[in-house]
């Protein structure tokens, strides 16, 4: 298998190591050829060459088999343009990929159950639900601009959904569903927006193939309050682009940290793109305290989406959950009693649970 590593900025360094440690780990046990080639992309391929993604990038993460990503941005590069952003190169790549379908499952370990600033009533057991977001419409990619105006400026940002990329997403989710407990809910502003109506008509219309699964809909500003509420209520949330930005952070926290998520994003035909949902965290780079679990966890999703590997997938998770259990912790989710390691200690003990 072909792996392109685009590591990025701040902490991605630091996480994507523990989890390439993981996946030689897997090619070991299970006798596979992996090969990995890096390449830059956010504010370190701004540094090297000027740009936050290189021609170079796109070429190699075309022609592989999946890609890696670790974290991208940073102070540094704030006061850039907006098209030369570390945060345009991530967007960049992921609409070279065709990557629309951004999987983030939000997984609570039942060994964290006290890491998270819920209560454990609320949490209760198993919670286990998806986020499916649309990652290459909406906000992030439609129209966009700013203007002078008297006084001022005048500046816009325009959502825009097209009935196609409705569809796939929601042919997504409804498959998804399909796969676990048979919910699906639509989070939208459909009492607002006009894209999110044809989100609501389209999906009512593509419910009538699917006739085992529960389509649910719910605004986002309830949804934000009724995750937080009875999070159990949810098996697969689908919603656009930046409503799943927001609320998969939300989500992360049932979870007891940002530092724990995992996502896959999937087209239908280019290598597909996995990373950890949190961001570079320049405050805490270079100190060996970020927690690669998120990007570890990308990898059995990597395993378990671009080839097959279910068992393999299952073995990362499963030596999570064993290191957890012996009480070992990165900072983000310590609790009284446990063991504080680094980010490296924590993927050495990982890998020796494989
Ligand atoms: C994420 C991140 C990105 C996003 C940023 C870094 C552009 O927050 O993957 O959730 O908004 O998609
Ligand atoms: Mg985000």
């Amino acid at each position: 298998m072909n792996i392109a590593v685009l590591k990025g900025d701040g902490i991605g360094p630091e996480v994507v190591n523990e989890a390439i440690k993981v996946l030689n780990k897997i090619g070991e046990k299970y006798s596979l050829e992996i090969d990995t080639k890096e390449a830059l992309i956010g504010g370190s391929a701004i540094d090297a060459v000027g740009i936050p993604l290189p021609d170079e990038t796109i070429d190699l993460c075309l022609k592989s088999d999946a890609v890696l990503l670790g974290a991208v941005g940073g102070p540094k590069w704030d006061s850039m343009k907006g098209s030369l952003r570390p945060e345009a190169g991530l967007l960049g790549l992921r609409k070279a990929l065709q990557v629309y379908a951004n999987l983030r499952p939000a997984i609570l370990f039942k060994e964290l159950v006290s890491s998270s600033n819920l209560k454990e009533e609320v949490l209760g057991i198993g919670l286990n639900l998806l986020i499916v977001r649309e990652l290459i419409g909406g906000a992030y990619f439609g129209e966009k601009g700013r203007e002078k105006i008297e006084g001022g400026y005048r500046a816009y940002d325009t959502i825009e959904y097209k009935s196609s990329e409705i569809t796939r997403i929601l042919k997504t989710g409804f498959e998804a569903a399909g796969k676990r407990n048979k919910k699906l809910t639509l989070v939208d502003k459909a009492n607002v927006l006009e894209s999110s109506k044809l989100w609501r008509e389209t999906a009512k219309e593509m419910s009538k193939s699917y006739p085992d699964i529960q389509l649910n809909f719910m605004y986002v500003d309830n949804a934000a309050m009724q995750l937080i509420n009875n999070p159990h209520q949810f098996d697969v949330i689908v919603t656009e682009n930046m409503f799943g930005d927001i609320l998969s952070d939300e989500a992360s926290m049932l979870t007891g940290s940002l530092g724990n998520l995992p996502s896959a994003s999937l087209g239908d035909e280019k290598a597909a793109l996995y990373e950890p949902i949190h961001g570079s965290a320049p405050d805490i780079a270079g100190r060996s305290m970020a927690n690669p679990i998120g990007t570890i966890m990308s990898i059995g999703m990597m395993l378990k989406y671009s080839f097959n590997m279910d068992k393999a997938a299952e073995d990362i998770e499963n030596a999570v959950s064993r290191v957890l259990e012996k009480g070992y912790r990165t900072k983000d989710i310590i609790s009284e009693g446990k063991v504080l390691v680094t980010t490296k200690k924590m993927g050495d003990l990982i890998v020796n649970e494989i």
